[in-house]
């Protein structure tokens, strides 16, 4: 038998001793072992939940029981997750983590850890949800260099961006709605301004250049200045808006960013709604491949969680190669990155339209009625090309980076 336990007890953590549990037979049968869950970690009291018996508020408990092997970290947070992850890891347990806060941050450390002990450290759940993602980049696709990955990697946003977009609705009122629900963070903020799809484009980029990558150089924009005048503009234009972590590698560079991006049907994000993710992964052998399914939410996050804890149940005693040196990843600076623009003019068209074009090229027009303002769409440049250009215009209103768009 193996003796596991769980540290926090909210969402993802009650989602994975519900996982166990249902699939009991299933995890007994495929890993060999009986997988119980000893103690459940957390500040809180539960009275009258029926693992009330297995509480305790003390991590020491944990870290000093030698009977327990493998232990899911499920807080969320750096602080005290780190802490508690790296006791683990050097007390000769296993540790499998939901926590992209964390791996982001220390996972360098606490792979080399693993390392170092024997031992495995596990993150599948903390990109995608139920997706398997990280599996599948370090072990299918270990043969390929991988040229590209981009993603819809944040449920909380694509479900706010799809409410706003189909229904018209408000962003606080969608925000509120995906909390409910049980997708957005802790603090929300990580989810609507970008940090948490930064974090999860910067572990996989990591796995992808098998480097460190430093998720604070990561150019961030989240979604908070995204209005219904911009979805109304998106479908006059037939395409629509959404939050793209995105990592390009080339001659040892990789490009990374995160920001809202107007893409078309044609594009293989496009159809990506509510609070679904996809990662699209481009090898130089296998082309280009598709991830898809829920991203976020309890019962999809406990199921890797649980693929997780049965891969270090078949491997107790042995070290799984996987993840990232602690050399670090070159960034290319965004200015750099190369996107068509979408941009809000205030003013008429017919007066200002001929000004725009001189700068910019020809553009793709837009105008919505009743509205002292129109749109345009770039053709592709630079972004500093694009800054230098829009510098010189006092009177953008909107920016916001566009994928293929036929102009
Ligand atoms: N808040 C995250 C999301 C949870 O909305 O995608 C899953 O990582």
């Amino acid at each position: 038998m193996i003796q596991v336990a769980v540290m926090g007890y909210g969402t993802i953590g009650s989602g994975v001793v519900e996982v166990l549990e249902t699939n009991r037979e299933r995890i007994r049968r495929k890993t060999g072992h009986e997988i119980a869950v000893r103690y459940i970690l957390d500040l809180r009291e539960f009275p009258g939940d029926p693992h009330e018996a297995l509480i305790v508020h003390d991590f020491s408990v944990i870290e000093k029981d030698e009977e327990v092997g493998i232990v899911v970290e499920a807080m969320g947070g750096v602080n005290p997750a780190y802490a508690f992850a790296k006791a683990c890891l050097l007390a000769g347990k296993h540790v499998v983590t939901s926590n992209k806060a964390l791996v982001a941050a220390h996972g360098t450390e606490l792979l080399r850890i693993a390392g170092e002990k024997h031992r495995n450290f596990l993150f599948e759940a903390s990109v995608g949800g139920g997706i398997p993602i990280i599996r599948p980049l370090t072990q299918a696709l270990a043969g390929e260099e991988i040229l590209e990955i981009s993603g819809i990697l944040n449920g909380t946003t694509n479900y706010i961006l799809t409410k706003m977009d189909r229904e018209g609705q408000a962003f606080e009122e969608a925000l509120t709605k995906a909390q409910e629900l049980g997708y957005a963070e802790r603090n929300p903020e990580a989810d609507v301004e970008g940090y948490d799809t930064c974090r999860k484009i910067s572990i996989l980029t990591a796995l992808a250049a098998e480097r460190e990558v430093n998720y604070e150089e990561v150019s961030t924009e989240g979604i908070t200045h995204i209005t219904d005048t911009d979805f109304r503009y998106a479908k006059e234009l037939g395409t629509s808006i959404k939050l793209f972590g995105s990592s390009r590698m080339e001659n040892g560079r990789a490009s990374v960013f995160v920001c809202p991006m107007m893409i078309g049907p044609d594009h293989p994000l496009y159809s990506v709604s509510d609070v679904y993710n996809a990662v699209m992964v481009r090898g130089n052998m296998v082309g280009t491949l598709m991830f898809y399914g829920s991203g976020a939410g309890k019962l999809p996050t406990a199921s890797a969680v649980a693929a997780d804890i049965m891969e270090a149940a078949c491997h107790m005693e042995d070290h799984i190669p996987m993840g990232w040196s602690d050399e670090k990843q070159v960034l290319s600076p965004m200015k750099e990155q190369r996107f068509r623009y979408f941009i809000r003019f205030s003013g008429s068209a017919s007066e200002k339209l001929p000004d725009v074009e001189a700068a910019f090229g020809k553009v793709r027009a837009a105008e919505l009625p009743g509205l002292d303002e129109f749109a345009v769409v770039t053709g592709e440049m630079t972004e500093s090309r694009y800054q230098k250009l829009a510098a010189a215009f006092g009177d953008i209103r909107q920016m916001i980076r566009a994928g293929e768009i036929i102009c």
